[in-house]
């Protein structure tokens, strides 16, 4: 009698689960007492769920893991394995390598819960001092890679770029918390470049730069439900540094909500030559509260006012709407369209968008830049 319900149970276990195999870091010698190197452990475990041709789980159990720098590199034999973690993993303070966690090379890898803590504090605090100190790594970094799913990742205190996406086409980043302070240098929260296809929902960033940067080589990326601030805003480049560069495309931003930060929306490329371009961007359902400069397009940027010969951009921008954007600006200057002489931007459109000064008007600056609007527009358009 017993032996139909359980074949009537095995039924609805999913054929993944029926032939998961699990990875305990601590079976291979992690400890998580916040102390104990464990490294070579979490290595271990990885390149066993690497080599597996069955789908794997390599799980982090409640707990502080001290991990130095590490480099989970495919390809696999198998395309689904999931990083579970319920602990924390915690960054020495003194390692230099470009990225603390790396994964690359992979296909089909999900890494779900966790908090990385990379203790960037020393670090900042010797590049404020002026000393000559180590550039810092990045957090995370998931490069050329693809069908990876990040879900309910904590990053704290990076000593750079919290999240660098780069060179990975179908990447899905949902629920990340993404937490270091105002002040802390070059802290972005997460970076996407040369990638096809990046999702990046329900997430909050407070950094000390820019919440979501998007670099050359970037098409079809979705961002929505995000929280920004503080920090310096939702930024496309600095693009056009180079002459050959991949251009930005079909990027769209939606239901954010900037709270004190440096910029709102901005597109922001080098006053240089350059065959980069910018084009299909949608920025909707935004509420900016006592940001800075809520929308922003510089094509001048030149640090230093070095190495911008004539100081133009080449960068091509075109096709960018704002729509159903309002709140509060935190200078006079609300929007501002500060284009390329030689490639204007074009095809830029405005709907619904009201921006006050506290509680005063705002104004809107543009130069060499066309387009429509619609709809309740304050400050007034200044587009031709
Ligand atoms: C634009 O990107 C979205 C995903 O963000 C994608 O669904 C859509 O197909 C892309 N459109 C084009 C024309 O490639």
């Amino acid at each position: 009698m017993e032996r139909p319900i359980v074949l009537i149970l095995l039924m609805f276990v999913p054929q993944s689960w029926a032939s998961q195999t699990w990875y305990n870091v601590v079976d291979f010698g992690a400890k998580g007492d916040g102390k104990t190197d464990s490294t070579s452990a979490v290595s271990k475990a990885w390149r066993q769920a690497c080599a597996s041709t069955k789908p794997s789980t390599i799980y982090i159990p409640h707990g502080r893991f001290f991990l130095r720098n590490l480099h989970f590199s495919g390809p696999c034999n198998n395309r689904a394995i999931t990083v579970a973690m319920a602990g924390i993993l915690v960054a020495p303070p003194d390692f230099s390598a470009a990225t603390w966690l790396l994964f690359e090379g992979v296909d089909g890898v999900s890494i779900r819960g966790g908090t990385l803590d990379a203790q960037g504090g020393s670090l900042w605090a010797c590049k404020k001092s002026g000393r000559n100190c180590p550039r810092g790594a990045t957090t995370l970094g998931i490069t050329k890679s693809k069908n990876i799913e990040i879900s309910g990742l904590t990053s704290i205190n990076s000593q750079m770029f919290h999240i660098v996406i780069n060179g990975c086409q179908n990447v899905k980043l949902q629920g990340a918390k993404v937490t270091a302070p105002g002040n802390s240098p070059n802290t972005d929260g997460i970076h996407v470049q040369l990638s096809k296809g990046v999702t990046i929902l329900n997430s909050v960033i407070s950094t000390g730069d820019d919440c979501v940067s998007i670099g050359p080589g970037t098409a079809n990326l979705w961002i929505q439900n995000i929280h920004c601030g503080p920090g310096h805003g939702i930024s496309i480049g600095s693009l056009g540094k180079g002459l050959e560069e991949a251009g930005v495309q079909n990027v769209t931003v939606r239901s954010v909500k900037f709270d004190n930060t440096q910029n709102g929306v901005r597109i922001k490329t080098w006053g240089r030559p350059s065959k980069g371009f910018v084009r299909n961007v949608f920025f909707g359902h935004v509420i900016m509260n006592n940001v800075q400069n809520p929308i922003i397009i510089d094509q001048n940027y030149c640090p230093n006012n070095q190495n911008c010969p004539g100081q133009v951009s080449g960068v091509k921008i075109s096709d960018v709407t704002y729509q159903d954007i309002g709140g509060t600006s935190a200078t006079e200057v609300a929007v501002k369209f500060d284009c390329s002489k030689a490639s204007p931007c074009r095809k830029i459109q405005l709907k619904n968008v009201r921006l006050s000064y506290k509680y005063q008007r705002a104004r809107a600056l543009c130069s060499n830049a066309a387009g429509t609007a619609a709809g309740r527009i304050e400050p007034s358009s200044c587009l031709y």
